[in-house]
């Protein structure tokens, strides 16, 4: 596609609420109050904003250069600013191949081929590698984020039908369960779901995407705060709030930081290219600092209302804040049965149709990025590129949906999982080891691989220079420590000659400003984080 006829947003506030749109979903109102009870509250909380704020927001705004810049999916964006034959891409592939014969030796070599399979994308391919890995990773995504749509879609046609009258543990359970039990079920309504999120982008990015957020996304806060209210005044809400709120690290493990680590990138959609596309159809004009932070707070609101929603609830009705992937089904009809006035069957469906929504929104973004993908590599139209998509993701997630209620529907996949990559990595069903594969493993890794391509390949230079384009304020003006000269002519200025092959000029800013910060940040601090909770998590550094 050419670059003058590539679509665009209509406005910073289109852009923020698309983006805000596909952040916010089931990762913040089913997810994220999951893990937190699965690793104990408070201190995982912490640690998983300092990710947002450390990680995510510097690479949030690396994606974002990279797309704006090049305008192109992904794919074709890295492949336009890599280096021929890229050193550092050469590198890391023999790396990958010298940890493929440590894998082999140690028998795991199950990982030794994936690992060998990344070495030759990136011998080959180079950077692109990344491109590709968003691609085929926010399709793996969406193949299981769809079954949990569906659960959405579904429970808000039970709640409206007045099947979901219970206010206790053991009959909340009995109905999940009942439910994830069959398969046909599952796989019914996880195909609704997905059909619903291919319609929405048939008819285009800018009407689909951009119509639909802006009408939802403030009717889900609106009805998240009646639940915080209701769940907050229920006698013994007071411990959710603690546990929720309090801190307490002897019950944080390694691997609760690799999940919070890993969810900081799952919760802003990046890692994936996503973000890159979205920051493709962005002006030059647009300032795309603020638009990042906005979509930062408003995910990590929501997130954070989602937690005051849920835990005071669960510990006033003595629920299990552990419990896993239904915590969210089994705790929210409970709460809204107890609203005064008898209508709780109502509010609760028109919170799951919310649901339901917040979650197409993110849906049709991981949808988004096969079909841009496929249609700029391969020049096919939108709807064969949605086709395809749709088709590989169907067939990967019913695989999801018929492991959730046993693992033993699928044996022989099972089987083969774990003869290549060993028992350990058999977490709970098909279902839970996508997730945990993707969320934990790939995200983070990926998002470690764009830090260090925009700091070291593409050059912080030229991204600077892109990123400054319509964010003089900040990037000029705001924190001015030290001497702070901005030479009026970008001719004269040493920055110059970098930014201008893409188009764009950096003039010579001297003294600390946010560009310093960014610049430090994706330099030095995301990755040597990321790289460091790897080390951990798979026992190279031992925690004592
Ligand atoms: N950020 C979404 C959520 O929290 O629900 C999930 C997601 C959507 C991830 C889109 C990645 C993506 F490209």
């Amino acid at each position: 596609m050419s670059k003058a006829k590539r679509e665009n947003w209509s406005g910073a506030l289109g852009f923020i609420l698309a983006a805000a749109g596909s952040a916010i979903g089931l990762g913040n109102i089913w997810k994220f109050p999951y893990i937190t009870g699965l690793n104990g509250g408070g201190a995982f909380v912490l640690i998983y904003l300092l990710c947002i704020l450390l990680v995510g927001l510097p690479v949030m705004l690396c994606e974002l250069t990279i797309g704006r810049n090049t305008r192109k999916d992904p794919y074709g964006a890295f492949r336009e600013l890599q280096t021929q034959h890229s050193r550092l891409a050469r590198f890391f592939g023999w790396l990958l191949v010298l940890g493929a014969v440590g894998l082999v030796l140690g028998g795991r070599w199950g990982f030794a081929v994936v690992a060998l399979i990344f070495a030759v994308l990136l011998l080959t391919k180079g950077f692109a590698t990344l491109g590709l890995l968003g691609v085929f990773g926010g399709l793996a995504i969406l193949s299981y984020y769809a079954v949990v749509g569906g659960w959405a879609v579904a429970y808000m046609l039970k709640a409206f039908r007045r099947q979901l009258d219970y206010h206790d543990l053991g009959a909340a359970q009995a109905a999940f369960s009942q439910f994830v039990e069959n398969p046909g079920l599952m796989v019914g309504f996880q195909l609704v779901f997905m059909v619903l999120c291919a319609l929405v982008i048939w008819s285009g990015v800018r009407k689909g995407i951009e119509r639909w957020s802006k009408i939802l996304m403030p009717l889900l806060f609106l009805l998240l705060l009646a639940v915080i209210l209701r769940s907050l005044t229920l006698p013994g809400a007071r411990a959710g709030v603690a546990f929720f709120l309090y801190p307490d690290f002897s019950k944080l493990s390694t691997a609760g930081v690799l999940e919070a680590l890993g969810h900081s990138f799952y919760t802003l959609s990046l890692g994936m290219g996503i973000t890159v596309t979205y920051g493709s159809y962005l002006k030059r004009e647009q300032n795309m600092i603020s638009a990042s932070l906005w979509v930062i707070v408003l995910d990590t609101l929501a997130a954070t209302m989602a937690g005051l929603a849920i835990f005071p609830a669960v510990f006033a009705m003595g629920f299990d804040p552990a419990s896993g992937p239904s915590l969210l089904f089994e705790v929210l009809p409970a709460t809204f049965n107890s609203f005064p006035g008898g209508f709780g069957w109502f509010w609760c469906g028109l919170f799951f149709l919310m649901l339901s929504i917040a979650a197409l929104t993110s849906g049709v973004a991981l949808l988004q990025i096969g079909t841009a993908y496929f249609m700029d590599q391969f020049k096919i139209r939108r709807h064969w590129a949605i086709l395809i998509s749709f088709a590989g993701v169907a067939a990967l997630g019913v695989l999801s949906s018929v492991s959730i209620g046993n693992w033993e529907n699928l044996e022989a996949l099972k089987r083969a999982i774990g003869m290549t990559f060993g028992a350990g990595t058999l977490a709970g069903s098909f279902f839970d080891t996508l997730d945990y594969l993707a969320s934990n493993w790939m995200l983070p890794l990926s998002g470690m691989f764009i830090a260090i391509f925009v700091a070291w390949e593409w050059g912080m230079r030229p991204a600077d220079a892109e990123l400054r384009q319509g964010a003089e304020r900040w990037t000029d003006r705001w924190l001015p420590w030290g001497r702070r000269r901005i030479e009026s002519s970008p001719d004269a200025a040493p920055g110059a000659e970098a930014g201008a092959e893409h188009g764009i000029e950096l003039p010579a800013v001297s003294g600390i400003g946010f560009l310093t910060i960014w610049n430090f940040l994706v330099r030095f601090v995301s990755p040597v984080i990321i790289l460091l909770v790897f080390l951990y998590s798979i026992g190279v550094i031992k925690p004592h």
